[in-house]
């Protein structure tokens, strides 16, 4: 840091002496721990920043910009002004989350952009350098030349990767009909053309690095285009109209952000998408619980039940309370019902016009399976599909949620099921317009709901969603959200996720913040639907260790309960297993091939382990350090058996107890598409 302060001064001093345009400026900065540096510099009145990790350039000099409609653009002719540093190391705490206690130790610079000649425009980007990653933003204060309300055509934030050939990158395609929900692609770069973030790849040194963005408000999502071999550009997604952003100044744009590891376990542990998020703005949050639900769903997906009204029909109420019993019985806070409101019958994905979010089919009795479940200690969990029709949803929002709120009801899961490109809504002059997902319109309808929720105390959990980019710091009621292929599409998908999904969704999807992925299938040959090819393509194993790789602090246990009452040794895994941790560390990982995490529940001295592999057997050995060093355990593990594999025989499986401590060493051993969970008991 003193040599940037100096270099600073030294600049400031020869700014005295040469003319402005002359004078090629940058600015430096490195990480907390020195491994990340960054420049900034105006070479050719363009603005830019290079990154290098230990020695190595990671990003060659990358553009810095914004485009307006009818006013001048911040790109070429602009020069350093003014750089200001602060260093920062704070501590703060999450109400819930993957860990208690988070540490924000950063560097910052923000340079100040001014235009040559006779314009005064101006802005500034701030850069902040963790020892986990890069964040950056643009801010654009009120000024001459630029109206107060601003449209956005182009971002022209670069990322130039220098040697193309040798990454493999993990991504799926944005601006697709099926919004975030493709399996992942690993590749070369030359497949690439356009991608959703967080974009994950690794270089042939080694180093992990995943861009994606933070504090996503009042903006457009940034995807990213490849526009020549390496050098991808942020591509905004666009209004209906063709606009990116529409915005007053002053303004602030989300954080872009570069996590950056040795190696693809470092980027499961980082902060930084947290760290670069405003603190909670909703005060007193002990109303937003984490727990475990099941509910009125799987029955759907396979085919053994209806969201619409008739014979089939799974929503009733005495269905409700069936769910209830089970759910009490074995500990679960919540009953998730879809289907129970008026709306769904014939092809609900095109009926957004039709749902109504207060009335209910004639077989469910919202009080009465309410009344019900305050008798059991157990919460009806909410559900407003909106088929993507946002204006009708809109509407009935707040007497929506009062509804809830008067019923007990304090989370509810929302549905936004329509193609990427097709959400429906009602301008102010009554015309019809289709929006993207993840479209400035979008990103700021999801919050209203988030806030809208909040004031009803309600947690929401979004479906369908725009991408996680670390709100639920600030709004902690954000609670969880899909955006991913989740395990629905292993009862309809066509093909359903494969044996490595879920060892790529924790290096990609789960950066970004919390999955409602919905695990723990127990009955693995279903094929109600007919088609044999679609089921869970794991053992039984492999489900349990997901509540302990995909994080959330809502975890569902997705099947049917006959199918759990029937293998009652497994479930006592998920009736054990927290959501809610005091601390989390990915121990083991490469992206696509396996992953293992070890959580500690929060208040407890417990820990637990989950650790799943691709479609490869494979031995993994773990130190057990992250346990107490003082303490004995009982690890209650629940492995795959000898013969186990996930296509002919899933279901093998065994389940052991061995006392160990901080000292001992384990080898999980995985099975094709396997996976272990253990359950580390403190002895007193
Ligand atoms: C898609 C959601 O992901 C799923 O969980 C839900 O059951 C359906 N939409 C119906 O709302
Ligand atoms: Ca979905």
């Amino acid at each position: 840091m003193k040599n940037t302060v100096m270099k600073n001064k030294l600049a400031l001093v020869l700014l005295l002496i040469l003319p402005l345009n002359v004078l090629a400026k940058s600015a430096q900065i490195a990480s907390p721990n020195g491994q990340i540096k960054l420049v900034v510099n105006d070479d050719d009145a363009q603005p830019s920043y290079q990154i290098a990790f230990n020695q190595q350039t990671i990003f060659a000099a990358s553009q810095l910009g914004l485009e307006f409609k009818n006013a001048g653009s911040f790109s070429q002719g602009f020069h350093i002004k003014e750089v200001l540093s602060r260093n920062v190391d704070n501590q703060w705490q999450l109400p819930w989350g993957e860990r208690l206690n988070v540490q924000d130790k950063h560097n910052e610079i923000a340079v100040t952009f001014v235009a040559d000649g006779d314009s005064t425009n101006r802005y500034t980007v701030r850069f902040r350098v963790f020892d986990d990653g890069v964040g950056f933003r643009y801010e654009v204060p009120k000024q001459e030349g630029l109206a107060d309300n601003v449209e956005i055509t182009n971002e022209l934030t670069q990322f130039a990767l220098g040697n193309a050939e040798q990454v493999t990158a993990w991504w799926i395609p944005a601006r697709g009909w099926n919004r975030y929900e493709y399996t992942y692609r690993t590749t070369s770069l030359a497949e690439i053309d356009r991608v959703h973030t967080p974009f994950t790849f690794k270089l042939k040194s080694g180093v992990h690095l995943s861009i994606h963005e933070a504090a996503l408000v009042d903006y457009a999502a940034m995807t990213l285009d490849q526009r020549r071999p390496g050098l991808f550009k942020a591509d905004l997604t666009p209004w209906s109209d063709g606009i990116l952003v529409k915005i007053k100044t002053d303004f602030k744009t989300p954080w872009r952000t570069i996590q950056i590891s040795k190696d693809a376990v470092g980027l499961l542990n980082s902060n930084l998408i947290l760290n670069l998020n405003e603190p909670n703005k909703l005060g007193d949050v002990s109303w937003v619980e984490p727990g475990k639900y099941v509910g009125i769903w799987w029955g759907m997906h396979v085919g053994e039940n209806t969201w619409g009204s008739g014979e089939k029909h799974g929503a009733t109420t005495a269905e409700a309370k069936r769910y209830m019993d089970f759910a009490a019985k074995y500990g679960f806070s919540g009953v998730l019902v879809e289907g129970w409101n008026i709306g769904w019958d014939g092809e609900w994905f095109f009926n957004g016009d039709l749902f109504n979010f207060s009335k209910s089919f004639a077989d469910f009795d919202i009080k009465a399976v309410t009344d019900y479940g305050k008798e059991k200690g157990v919460e009806l969990i909410g559900h407003h599909e909106t088929s993507g029709n946002v204006s009708n949803y809109r509407e009935q929002m707040s007497d929506a949620y009062a509804l809830y709120q008067k019923h007990g009801v304090t989370q509810v899961k929302t549905g936004y099921v329509a193609d990427g490109g097709n959400i429906k809504r009602i301008d102010e002059s009554g015309i019809v317009r289709k929006e993207w997902h993840d479209g400035q319109f979008m990103v700021a309808e999801y919050l209203h709901s988030v806030t809208e929720a909040a004031k009803h105390k309600i947690s929401i959990n979004t479906h369908e969603p725009v991408k996680a980019t670390g709100l639920r710091r600030t709004y902690p009621n954000w609670i969880s959200r899909e955006g991913a292929r989740g395990q629905e599409f292993n009862a309809w998908g066509n093909p359903p996720n494969p044996p490595e999904h879920t060892a790529i969704l924790p290096f990609t999807r789960l950066l970004a913040g919390p999955m409602d992925f919905t695990p723990g299938i127990f009955d693995m040959g279903f094929n109600r639907l007919g088609d044999k090819s679609n089921r869970p393509q794991t053992t039984l194993a492999k489900q349990l260790a997901l509540y302990v790789v995909l994080y959330s602090p809502i975890q569902m246990a997705a099947d049917l309960p006959l199918n759990y009452v029937a293998k009652l040794d497994a479930f006592q895994f998920i009736i054990d297993v927290p959501t809610d941790w005091q601390e989390s560390r990915a121990i083991a990982g490469e992206i696509g091939d396996f992953v293992v995490f070890a959580r500690q529940e929060r208040d407890s001295d417990d820990w637990y382990l989950g650790g799943l592999t691709d479609e490869n057997t494979r031995d993994i050995t773990v130190k057990l350090d992250f346990l107490a060093a003082d303490k004995k355990y009982q690890a209650q593990i629940y492995r795959d058996g000898a013969k186990a594999e996930w296509k002919n025989n899933p279901y093998d499986m065994v389940i052991e107890q061995k006392n160990v401590t901080a000292e001992n060493v384990l080898v999980l051993k995985l099975a094709t598409s396997g996976g272990v969970a253990i359950r580390f008991k403190a002895l007193n």
